[in-house]
């Protein structure tokens, strides 16, 4: 089976082709990602309206190239397409499903309209080959949760963030501290130098039963601790960078250790701890999630960079997963901007995606 997969619910417009055999070792025929940081960079975050723009001007070039790249392929030669429909900017999501529809529809062939939250909670299957049922930790820019993927389709999610995503908490205090935007990667860097004891920061939620997080009031006491500094010289910067680094650890810690809890009294052991979303590329996150896991003895599936940030091959092989499992869907799917995962929050108003 060969899909290809189109991802545009963020700033990233991205084409993949993912070919796999049932039983076989899937392969990445192509990976085609452009961002949009540079267009976003000026304005400290991502601009819907820029980002829809983007989209627009260059989603079919990258379709072709993907297509290209994967061995000069025609549409013909694809068992399926499958496109991002939500949740996500609606203007992005709107572009990449009429595409997906349209391919879908001039080449007579099956069209999946996938979850970007589920793309990412599939991706390890693609990556490490992990079995049913795991838990995934997703921390990107916009989305923080803790989710149990009990098999395709089925995902109860243990927890959430009630104000910033994670990623997002990295970028607002990588602005506070004037670092250029993406905060993330700028605020590891600082931190490498910073002593992480200087500064004393809140854990939000801290022992709390319950495996959700919340990030505005960390964010609140650095932008008091900037305050206080009036002009933080490069050696305050690095001490603010690595204690705040070191509170976002400790809170991922924690929570995840009160997810894997959760986990295992409602649906027995996991096979895997999965972690997805642009924040796992931080190294000191990657390290502490590896000695949380081999003290749970858990397995811990972490897949390359460039497959946790966002992607066209997770969505391509979201379809691939769900058109084994007779999962298409109709050309009438409408885009959905918020679209949890779990079923049972699907029919809460407002229930934050
Ligand atoms: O998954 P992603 O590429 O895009 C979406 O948000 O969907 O995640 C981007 C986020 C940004 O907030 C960025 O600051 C953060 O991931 N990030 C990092 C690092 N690299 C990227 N955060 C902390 N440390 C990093 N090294
Ligand atoms: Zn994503």
């Amino acid at each position: 089976m060969r899909v290809l997969g189109i991802e545009t619910t963020c700033d990233e417009t991205a084409a993949a082709v993912v070919e796999a055999e049932v039983g076989g070792v899937p392969r990445i025929l192509s990976n085609v990602v452009m961002s949009q940081i540079a267009e976003h960079a000026a304005y400290g975050g991502v601009v819907p309206e820029i980002a829809a723009r983007a989209h627009v001007e260059t989603l079919d070039r990258i379709v072709e190239r993907a297509m290209r790249e994967a061995g000069d392929l025609s549409f013909s030669d694809l068992d399926g397409i499958a496109a991002a429909a939500g949740p996500g900017l609606i203007g992005g999501v709107m572009i990449g499903l009429t595409m997906g529809k349209a391919l879908a529809l001039a080449a007579s062939k099956p069209m999946v309209a996938v979850n970007h939250l589920e793309a990412h909670a599939l991706t390890a299957r693609l990556t490490d080959s992990v079995d049913f049922p795991y838990l995934m930790l997703l921390m990107s820019g916009g989305h923080t949760q803790l989710v149990a993927v009990l098999g395709v389709g089925d995902y109860v999610r243990l927890g959430t963030t009630l104000d910033d995503a994670i990623g997002e908490a990295f970028d607002k205090v990588g602005k506070l501290l004037g670092l250029p935007f993406p905060g993330g990667p700028q605020i590891e860097r600082h931190a490498r130098s910073g002593n992480a004891g200087r500064f004393e920061l809140p854990r939000p939620m801290h022992g709390r039963d319950v495996a959700d997080f919340s990030l505005s009031g960390l964010k609140t006491a650095v932008r008091h601790i900037v305050q206080s500094l009036e002009a933080p010289n490069q050696q305050d910067i690095d001490d603010i960078a690595a204690s705040f680094q070191a509170a976002i650890l400790d809170i991922i810690v924690d929570r995840t250790r009160i997810g894997l809890r959760h986990f295992r009294t409602r649906f027995g052991p996991p096979r895997a701890l999965v972690v997805a979303g642009g924040v796992a590329a931080n190294g000191a996150i990657r390290q502490a999630l590896l000695r949380l896991a081999s003290e749970a003895g858990l397995r811990l599936a972490l897949p390359p960079p460039e497959l946790c940030t966002d992607n066209g091959v997770m969505i391509a092989w979201t379809g691939i997963e769900r058109l084994r499992l007779g999962l298409a869907d109709t050309l009438e799917f409408a885009p959905r901007p918020r679209w949890p995962l779990d079923s049972s929050m699907q029919n809460i108003a407002g229930a934050k995606a």
